[in-house]
């Protein structure tokens, strides 16, 4: 985790427009709203599939930003495998997701390879150049095994001309989370 907002922090800048696509307790909401906020500068996209995620995340970040940059924090309780309309393609500069399911909450509201791929497609269409989508994998449990290794193989057969991808993973460690990289090439 420290390594994905190490590399948000190389990408972001203050006036981007962001996707956290997984927000939960909105722990990510708040390390993207830091780079990408200020004044009235800036806007996040902030998506979940529970309610009581949202409200989570709603109540983290009014408690740690100005009235203005809360107002530029936009909320989705909704899946991620489609985005909404109103974000245009190749707009978005950063779109990350933090997979499986919230520690402590329900499990069976993991994300799931199949809405995950979809969603991931969707999103490579937002991303803007030298843009990038941020995603840590948990394959420590089956279905997060599972997505990892459907992502990896669809990263794998990216043109190398328009993406970059890096993998990250620890040797080490077995079962830990990992981090996967997508980033779009400048043109
Ligand atoms: C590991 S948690 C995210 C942690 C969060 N980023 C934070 O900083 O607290 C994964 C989140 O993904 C959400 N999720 C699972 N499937 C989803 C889907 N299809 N669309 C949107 N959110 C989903 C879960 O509800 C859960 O809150």
């Amino acid at each position: 985790l420290d390594l994905a907002h190490t590399y948000w922090k190389q990408i972001v800048n203050v006036g981007d427009i962001v996707i956290d696509a997984t927000c939960g307790n909105g722990h990510d909401t708040l390390a993207l709203a830091l780079l990408a906020l200020e004044k009235m500068h800036g806007t996040i996209y902030a998506f979940d599939i529970q309610s009581s995620a949202i409200e989570k995340t709603k109540l983290y970040l009014k408690n740690r930003l100005s009235d203005e940059e809360f107002k530029s924090v936009n909320f989705f309780q909704m899946c991620h495998s489609s985005f909404p309309t109103e974000i245009k393609a190749e707009t978005v500069k950063l779109i990350a997701y933090n997979l499986g399911y919230l520690p402590g909450g329900d499990k069976k509201a993991t994300s799931q390879s199949k809405t995950t791929l979809v969603s991931v497609k969707a999103a490579q269409d937002l991303v803007q150049d030298g843009g990038a989508i941020s995603i840590t994998c948990y394959p420590g449990h089956p279905e997060g095994q599972r997505e990892e290794n459907e992502l990896l193989l669809h990263c794998q057969q990216l043109s190398p001309k328009l993406w970059s991808c890096c993998h990250h993973r620890w040797l080490n460690r077995h079962d830990s989370p990992s981090l996967l990289l997508i980033q779009r090439q400048k043109t």
